[in-house]
């Protein structure tokens, strides 16, 4: 008997522990049992590249995974972002990769695959537009038309494209950049707008990440130690100024279309540039692999690669993921956050927003002054490191 009170206040104690250490969440509350669809890249591929690839691809081998014991094609140590926001909204069941036969999907899948691009090709892997496609596919066997309505369609698509264009096109000048950026940009408000036909209405999109801060462009372009290659920052801005504009005009133009803009970008930023306020003590190189900054070849067959001892203090596992840890943070990020981080409404806020309504409130642009008070409200905060 005394043992079991000794127990009971044991398991107390580590549920009001656990309640602490989750500041922004709780979850499951009056969230609609909706699903949680995601598209895009690597970042968010649960699994479809390893369907799709004939070879064996180094996502499906230790030390990815590691934490779960279970290399199962995510690029992480453990689990990604997705699976962290998926959680929060009461979904019981790990969100599957699309493209594996027989998954059960009634909650959500991932069509995102490793590689994918928005223009161009991609090698064994799929653009925006062909997941788009193969949702369209699987629709009518799988969900309907109400229940799509209300469900969240995450999107993270962009990198491999100026990535590629800047391998290839490495002289590019301003007008050039412009052009492309144009472009990339164009086909991904088309491929929202083919989703948004399929019966999508609620659209979280992900801006694009601070590209010349990756590892792997660290390492690839030799920018030398804490330099990112700014020529990849920039065309990143330029791509996520566009982003929350056109958003605007599809939301003002197009009948029930709701949308939020995660700012990954900044999130990066702040943890690069601050990054003993945020416990992210290692930001330029990555936890695993080889090279100046370790980023690449991790989870290769055939390369040595070397595993960090302490993931958790890595931004990055591999040279362009981040590791569990962070994937996490950004859950909670995507899942609870103000307005300085994803707006203008958080997951939990446009899961709840009633359907076919207009939005109240649309997208702008960060003022500096926005950034300020973001600063203020972390550093006055009694946990003692920056959470945004
Ligand atoms: C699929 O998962 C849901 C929970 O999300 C569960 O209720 C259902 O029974 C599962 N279906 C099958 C066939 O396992
Ligand atoms: C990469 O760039 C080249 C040259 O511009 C282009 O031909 C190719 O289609 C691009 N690949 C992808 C996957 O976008
Ligand atoms: C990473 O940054 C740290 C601290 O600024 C620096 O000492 C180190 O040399 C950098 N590493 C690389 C690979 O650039």
């Amino acid at each position: 008997m005394a043992d079991n009170c000794n127990l009971a206040r044991v398991l107390g104690l580590f549920l009001v522990l656990t309640l602490f250490h989750n500041p922004i969440t709780v979850a499951g509350q009056n969230i609609p049992a909706v699903a949680l669809f995601t598209f895009g890249d690597s970042n968010f591929d649960a699994g479809n590249k390893q369907t799709l690839t004939k070879g064996n691809v180094a996502q499906g081998f230790w030390p990815y995974g590691k934490s779960r014991d279970d290399p199962n094609g995510k690029l992480s140590d453990g689990l990604i972002a997705p699976d962290f926001v998926a959680k929060f909204m009461g979904i019981p069941i790990e969100i599957p990769a699309a493209l594996v036969p027989n998954v059960n999907v009634s909650r959500g899948a991932s069509f995102a695959v490793a590689d994918a691009t928005l223009l161009g090709a991609p090698v064994e892997s799929l653009t925006l537009n062909q997941q788009v496609r193969r949702f369209s596919q699987m629709k009518a066997a799988n969900w309907n038309d109400d229940f799509i309505k209300k469900s969240v369609f995450l999107i993270y698509i962009g990198a491999n494209d100026y990535l590629n264009f800047t391998k290839n096109n490495p002289k590019a000048d301003a007008s050039a950049q412009q052009a492309f950026v144009t472009s990339v940009t164009n086909k991904l408000k088309n491929d929202i707008g083919l989703l948004y036909s399929s019966g999508a209405s609620k659209f979280v999109i992900q801006n694009l990440a601070p590209l010349g801060c990756l590892p792997i462009v660290r390492q690839d372009y030799n920018t030398g130690m804490e330099q990112c290659y700014e020529k990849l920052n920039d065309l990143a801005k330029q791509h996520n100024e566009k982003i929350g504009p056109m958003l605007n005009e599809m939301a003002k133009t197009t009948p029930g279309f709701q949308f939020t803009v995660f700012d990954f970008y900044n999130v990066i930023i702040r943890r690069t540039q601050r990054s003993m306020n945020f416990r992210t003590f290692i930001t330029n190189s990555s936890c695993c692999g080889v090279g100046t900054h370790n980023a690449y070849g991790c989870g290769l067959p055939n390369v040595h690669s070397k595993l960090c001892e302490y993931q958790r203090s890595y931004l990055f596992f591999d040279g362009r993921h981040n590791t569990e840890k962070m994937q996490e943070m950004f859950g909670h990020l995507l899942f609870g956050a103000d307005p300085n981080v994803i707006q203008p409404m958080n997951v939990r806020e446009i899961v709840t927003y009633p359907v076919d309504e207009p939005m109240r409130e649309y997208w702008v642009p960060q003022t500096s002054s926005a950034t300020v008070q973001a600063r203020d409200y972390s550093s006055s905060s009694s946990r003692g490191y920056e959470f945004y």
